[in-house]
């Protein structure tokens, strides 16, 4: 029997809302008894996101219920399985946040954008021997405001611990200060089981303190990372104290000028007892907290913090003899995490926090190799589905905000593209053709937009272009056409795969763009208008052009002393190009550079996490550009999917996706940056595994092959010398050549 969803209920008291930070967090409790149940299920959704508890304890870890949607078109549910908790007697308690609903949300800096308080609604199922016994949220359901005297995802949380209402959810609890909760509007648009993996409590930090001046402590907590603070204390009170978060310090003082208009500022009022602080409805993007205890008297005797994300199981892992590239590989990992919650975004800190498509496009082939993205993007999926409006264009943050700022740049190549470009990775990865049935018709809507927007195949001047690039500029109308053929061509591979005998029709449109793109903007030289670095990758990459961009590629680098100068966009082309036209040698030294700018620069200057851009910090030069600079941003740590694929050689194959066919192509490191690396990638098919050694111009290859996966072994920049198998074990020596 599926929940229907039908009443809602709230606090009344809740019409009382502060402008800023929305009304005290409203508490709900439900005695019920379950006496000969099978199975007991939990249906709930809410405007807003909730915490649920039961007979006097957290149901589970998750935060941050139902997620986040686009609440104009639909909103989450989430099931419970409850039978194992409940007993004779019970009582089930709900806390309510603002969300994103009610609250906050980034790059609007107004709160209640669709309510200005949170409602909710819950079935209980309960299945007995002659029937289901539903209890639904009704006034039967009492309410009460408690600790929580404010929640906003983006400014933070207030508690008074002198308002404490206890163990609210056991079923001995005197409820005297609850009252009846009030009948609320129902959802009146659709309502989907979410299924993906849940933002989660995840990794616990202890915070060590590095600063205590008169009038404050600083605490690091080591990571960067996105999450809530857990504080342990005891004082007089009334006491009060303030928690400010930051990414950075400023000398011996927090940093928190790029979080922009979110205060992430908590605080806690004392009750006199021991208080633990953890708030539930807030999170913020930091690695160091000030500590201020505003008045009172106060002993604080635990800081720790918790990471939360969307709880996504690690599949992919790796390793190598430089210290430096495990770093990169790290800062990569920690801001995929901070950047997965519920939907993937931009970053965890300011005020912002988006579901950014160009960023979710460039770094979804990383996430998939670090962790099991398939629900996760799923999810996303559906979302922007949602999201696409009725001329086929795909706003640049999905869920769509529905911000004025957002129209100009609604369908913009490098971002959009993410309809076509994000399930066909997703099928290679994890080789479900029904995400490809259910995106081709926004892929098809979407193309036809572009071809409304071309003036004979070339794309307007619009959009984002190589996005922070570094003083070298790609003209946009080039790269937005170079992206429009790249995704005709993928369209048609997805036609190809779904066998719609619409292929042919997709791959010449393709063709057609690259040959306009070649008489418009590629001179007799072959230089490409605009020849910057990134021009010429993604004319490589895309199939515009072949090896002849070389030397080009090379003058560009040559030109910036053979650094990089690519923004988000390009970045995600430089290794893999360079690897694939011969200079794998070059690949290795750009990876490995800790020269501005560069990854290894960043950890040189302190990274626990990828930034935003390759300067927002120096030891030398101070912080970047403070309107923007976020020091938790995956896009360029893009690198990390060249680490799984050309370092250990590891690709799935278009033929049997999903790693039912391994194709190994590693290039291998001869001048002692890497000498040995090894992996390992979780795949439906079982583990794939490899490890190899260079010394000097001998290489040792060992690849764990799963039983019933086929691989096929290419080597570029090395000669078998030998070959032997040992059962799953493929053991290759090799030779520079
Ligand atoms: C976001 C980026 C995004 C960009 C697009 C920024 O504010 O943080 O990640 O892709 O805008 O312009």
């Amino acid at each position: 029997m599926e929940p229907k969803f039908s009443s809602w209920i709230s606090n009344e008291k809740n019409n009382k809302v502060n402008e800023k930070y929305g009304a005290p967090a409203p508490y709900f409790r439900k005695l019920f008894s379950a006496k000969n149940v099978s199975r007991a299920t939990l249906y709930i959704t809410a405007k807003g996101v909730f915490k649920v508890f039961l007979n006097g304890k957290e149901l589970c870890e998750d935060r941050l219920q139902p997620e986040w949607t686009d609440y104009s078109k639909s909103l989450n549910f989430v099931r419970y399985d409850i039978t194992d908790k409940i007993e004779g007697q019970n009582c089930i308690g709900v806390v309510l946040g603002n969300g994103w609903y009610c609250g906050t949300v980034g790059l609007l800096n107004v709160r209640a954008n669709y309510a200005s308080s949170p409602s909710f609604s819950a079935e209980i199922h309960l299945e007995k021997e002659d029937g289901v016994e539903v209890i639904c949220t009704d006034q039967s359901w009492k309410t009460a405001t408690g600790k929580i005297v404010y929640n906003d995802l983006l400014h933070g949380e207030y508690h008074d611990f002198n308002r404490d209402l206890g163990d609210f959810s056991s079923v001995s609890y005197e409820d005297a200060l609850f009252y009846p909760s009030v009948c609320s509007p129902a959802y009146d648009k659709s309502i989907r089981e979410h299924t993906a993996e849940k933002i989660t409590l995840m990794e616990q930090f202890e915070g060590k303190r590095i600063v205590s001046s008169s009038e404050f402590d600083i605490y690091d907590f080591g990571q960067n990372f996105a999450g809530i603070p857990v504080i342990k204390v005891r004082g007089e009170r009334g006491s009060k104290i303030r928690l400010r978060f930051g990414e950075m310090l400023d000398g011996e003082t927090l940093y928190t000028a790029n979080l922009r208009e979110a205060e992430a500022t908590d605080y806690m009022v004392l009750s006199g007892g021991d208080d633990v602080f953890e708030p539930l409805f807030t999170f913020h993007g930091f690695r160091y907290m000030e500590v201020t205890v505003i008045h009172g008297k106060c002993e604080i005797y635990g800081v720790f913090a918790r990471a939360i994300y969307s709880k996504l199981e690690r599949c992919g892992h790796f390793e190598c003899d430089n210290p430096l590239v495990n770093k990169i590989y790290e800062n990569v990992l920690w801001s995929q995490k901070s950047n997965s919650i519920g939907i993937p975004t931009d970053c965890p800190q300011r005020d912002e926090r988006l579901g950014w498509t160009g960023d979710v496009q460039i770094f979804c082939e990383t996430a998939m190799l670090n962790a099991n993205c398939k629900g996760f993007y799923e999810n996303y999926l559906y979302c922007i589905r949602e999201g696409q409006r009725e001329n086929g264009a795909i706003p640049v943050v999905i869920p769509d905000v529905h911000a004025p700022w957002c129209e100009p740049y609604t369908g913009v190549t490098g971002w959009s593209d993410v309809c076509i470009l994000l399930p066909y990775r997703h099928y290679m990865h994890y080789g479900d053709a029904s995400v490809l049935r259910d995106c081709f018709e926004m892929g098809e809507r979407y193309l036809s937009y572009c071809a409304a927007e071309w003036n004979d195949y070339i794309m307007p001047d619009r959009g984002f272009g190589d996005w922070l690039s570094i003083d070298d500029d790609t003209d946009k109308s080039v790269l937005a056409t170079a992206f429009t053929a790249y995704s005709y061509g993928v369209f048609a591979e997805i036609c190809r795969i779904l066998g719609n005998g619409k292929e042919e029709h997709y791959r010449r449109i393709s063709r057609k763009i690259k040959q306009k793109y070649i008489e418009k903007f590629v001179d007799e030289d072959g230089k490409i208008l605009s020849d910057t670095q990134t021009v010429y990758l993604t004319a490589y990459a895309f199939g515009i052009l072949g090896g002849e961009i070389l030397p080009h590629l090379i003058r560009t680098l040559e030109r910036k002393n053979y650094r990089l100068s690519t923004g988000f966009i390009g970045v995600r082309y430089l290794l893999p190009v360079l690897a694939e036209l011969g200079r794998a040698d070059l690949a290795y030294e750009l990876l490995c550079s800790t020269e501005y700018p560069s990854w290894g620069y960043t950890v040189k200057n302190g990274a626990t996490t990828i930034w935003e851009r390759w300067n927002s910090y120096s030891h030398t030069e101070g912080f970047g550009d403070i309107g923007m600079n976020s020091f938790n941003h995956y896009s360029l740590g893009s690198c990390v999917e060249w680490l799984y694929k050309f370092v250990l050689g590891i690709n799935y194959s278009a033929d049997e996706p999903a790693y039912k066919k391994v194709e190994l192509k590693p290039y291998f490191c001869y001048d002692g940056k890497i000498k040995n690396a090894k992996g390992k990638l979780q795949t439906q098919h079982g583990e794939i595994g490899v490890e190899w050694s260079a010394e000097g111009d001998n290489v040792l290859y060992v690849a764990d092959i799963p039983q019933g996966v086929c691989a096929i072994f290419t080597f570029n920049n090395a000669a078998v010398e030998s070959y032997r198998v040992e059962g799953q074990r493929h053991i290759y020596k090799l030779k520079r050549n």
